[in-house]
């Protein structure tokens, strides 16, 4: 099945109230381990690669192996550039033959500090202006995503007024809103502003983006989606997982290690015994979120 745009799939999660994954991938075997949760459970999927994964990679090679992942895929699938915080990234990952992107304008290109709403709303309407000129979606941030906690205030919680304002003026097919959540652990139970869902989507009417997924407990996940949150990202719950599954692998080579050491036998390294398990722990943790989003079963 060819790439289906981000917009597309949110038309059936608008219409039978649920909330496609979106899963962050940084190499092939975090790519497979989404992909193949998401056909396992039958789910749609927005497969998404973040602008910081250039830390790590370069993005074409990735993106290469991930359509090719992708293209006999049976469910749909969405490829999306998640936190894209200029408009040349947001192009170079259009030419990869990205069906959505999320042009990330509440923050500057140093991921840090905030732009104004105004510049937000600029370089998200030009954003989205190429991004439909080539059929693609985009996804666009209003408010500030950070625990409330960490400022004391409610401030930064997305405003209705504002993101109707934000919708009418860039022309966004997605909306992240900034409720409570944050990217990464959370110190304690985070408070999620799933009310505050409720009063957007009534203003807005638009499929909702809840960022920093991991650590939402699962009752606030239930009744965000119920409010109007239709993509759920999630990062760092596989990251968790990997590092789990990766310890646990490690702990048992030690010993096998030591047994050979003490035998005077040679050690074997082999790579794939620390990948393969951590590729699988992914997909448990993948597909565990499907059933939890109610996208497990729609596609
Ligand atoms: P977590 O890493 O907290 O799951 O958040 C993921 C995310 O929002 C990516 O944009």
């Amino acid at each position: 099945m060819p790439l289906v745009t981000s917009g597309e799939l949110m038309k059936d999660a608008m219409k039978r109230e649920y909330a496609v994954g979106a899963f962050n991938a940084i190499n092939m075997e975090t790519a497979q381990a989404i992909v193949a949760a998401a056909h396992a459970e039958k789910s749609p999927l927005i497969l998404q690669v973040t602008e910081t994964t250039l830390k790590y990679t370069e993005p074409e090679p990735l993106v290469a192996c991930i359509h090719e992942l992708i293209k006999e895929s049976t469910i749909p699938v969405a490829l999306h550039l998640d936190h894209g915080r200029s408009f040349e990234i947001v192009m170079r990952f259009l030419r990869m033959g990205f069906s959505s992107v999320m042009m990330d304008g509440s923050l500057q290109e140093d991921g840090k500090t905030p732009r104004t709403t105004e510049e937000n709303l600029e370089v998200t309407r030009q954003a989205v202006e190429a991004a439909h000129a080539l059929g693609v979606s985009a996804e666009g941030e209003i408010g500030r995503l950070g625990q409330v906690s960490d400022e004391q205030s409610e401030e930064i919680l997305t405003d209705p007024e504002e993101a109707a304002q934000f919708v009418e003026a860039t022309g966004v097919d997605l909306l992240a809103v900034a409720i409570g959540t944050t990217h990464g652990l959370y110190k304690g139970t985070p408070k999620i502003y799933t009310d505050r869902v409720a009063e957007i989507r009534e203003r807005t009417d638009m499929p909702l983006v809840m960022h920093g997924g991991t650590g939402v407990p699962d009752e606030d996940v239930v009744e965000g989606v119920k409010n109007g949150i239709r993509k759920i990202n999630i990062d760092t719950q596989m990251r968790v997982a990997c590092h789990e599954a990766l310890w646990k692998i490690m702990n048992e080579i030690e010993g096998e290690y030591k047994q050979a050491d003490a035998a005077g036998e040679p050690r074997k390294y082999d790579i794939r015994r620390l990948l393969a398990p951590a590729r699988d722990a992914i997909q448990e943790v993948v597909a565990e979120k499907m059933r939890l989003f109610g996208c497990a079963g729609k596609a």
